[in-house]
């Protein structure tokens, strides 16, 4: 595992029912915080870490993934007419030049484990990320998937982000057992998906990061459902774990549960209040709901 990270794999089929009626049409991953969909906040964390491959695991329904990565041939020329440099070059830089972008489609929603296992045709044998983009994880230094990229490479092994949850919402995460070696990280015993909090070996939550060998591929193929009936990723790696090391790693980071309606709240509030064109007016309207 200590080649680098070059493709990075985005479960992006899943309905989004917490958000509906919104995502009848709009894809969860597009929900913008700000003004950037969820979608692009992933893409950036991918390329940050260094990859050049990104594999979008969509279903038949989401066009507005590809078509947000494709070229706006239309848009581009009226914005280029009208002298609109800057704009065009929002427009155009969402993935840098030298980044291709793969569109796999998952034909059943059999869950998140088969969802990653569709990617296999475009990895093969090499290490590769996954990003869940509910999962917003902001900081100011290099981004999450890349501090977990260079941890697994120095180690040769795989890497998990991990962070504390409250002990009542384990059933909510997959769930690590794991021993210390640094402050950062800890050797993954045993892992489990969603248990209830009276039998969590912990509160050490998975979040949506993950660097993983090929061969999860061939163990996710023998994975039979688990929780909530469905192929899980946990379970694949719980499998993977009887043959190589993996790390749970505590990023350093602030993740929002964009899946959620508060996360994205807060999230959105957060990158306001990152905003300098924004922040004074946001920080005004947080103090006045206040009183
Ligand atoms: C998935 C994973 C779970 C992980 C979570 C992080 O669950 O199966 O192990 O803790 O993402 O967001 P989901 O939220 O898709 O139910």
């Amino acid at each position: 595992m200590s080649r680098p990270l070059r493709k990075v794999v985005f479960p992006v089929a899943g309905l989004g029912t917490r958000f509906l009626p919104a995502t009848k049409v709009v894809a969860k991953e597009m929900l913008p915080v700000l003004d950037r969909p969820l979608i692009q906040y992933a893409v950036d964390e991918a390329v940050d870490a260094g990859a050049d491959t990104l594999i979008f695991v969509t279903n038949r329904y989401k066009h507005s993934i590809a078509d947000y990565f494709d070229t706006a041939y239309e848009l581009e020329q009226k914005l280029e007419r009208a002298g609109k440099k800057e704009l065009l070059a929002l427009v155009q830089n969402v993935v840098p030049k030298h980044v291709r972008c793969v569109f796999v489609t998952q034909a059943e929603a059999l869950g998140l484990g088969h969802a990653v296992l569709c990617a296999k045709p475009v990895i093969g044998d090499e290490p590769f990320g996954v990003i869940l983009p509910d999962d917003l994880i902001w900081n100011k230094g290099p981004g999450a998937l890349r501090q977990m990229t260079e941890f697994a490479a120095s180690e040769g092994a795989g890497a998990i982000a991990v962070e504390e949850v409250p002990h009542e919402q384990t059933d909510k995460y997959g769930i690590v057992d794991a021993v210390p070696v640094n402050e950062r990280a800890a050797l993954i015993k045993h892992v489990v998906e969603k248990p209830k909090p009276d039998v969590a070996p912990s509160n050490l939550a998975i979040v949506g990061r993950y660097v993983l060998p090929g061969r999860i591929f061939e163990l996710l193929e023998k994975t039979r459902p688990g929780a909530g009936g469905e192929i899980q990723l946990t379970d694949g790696i719980a499998a993977l774990l009887a043959e190589q090391k993996v790390y749970a790693y505590r990023f350093d980071g602030t993740r929002f549960d964009c899946g959620s309606k508060l996360g994205l709240v807060r999230a959105t509030l957060h990158f306001a209040l990152e905003d300098p064109s924004l922040a004074e007016a946001t920080r005004q309207f947080v103090n006045a709901a206040k009183h």
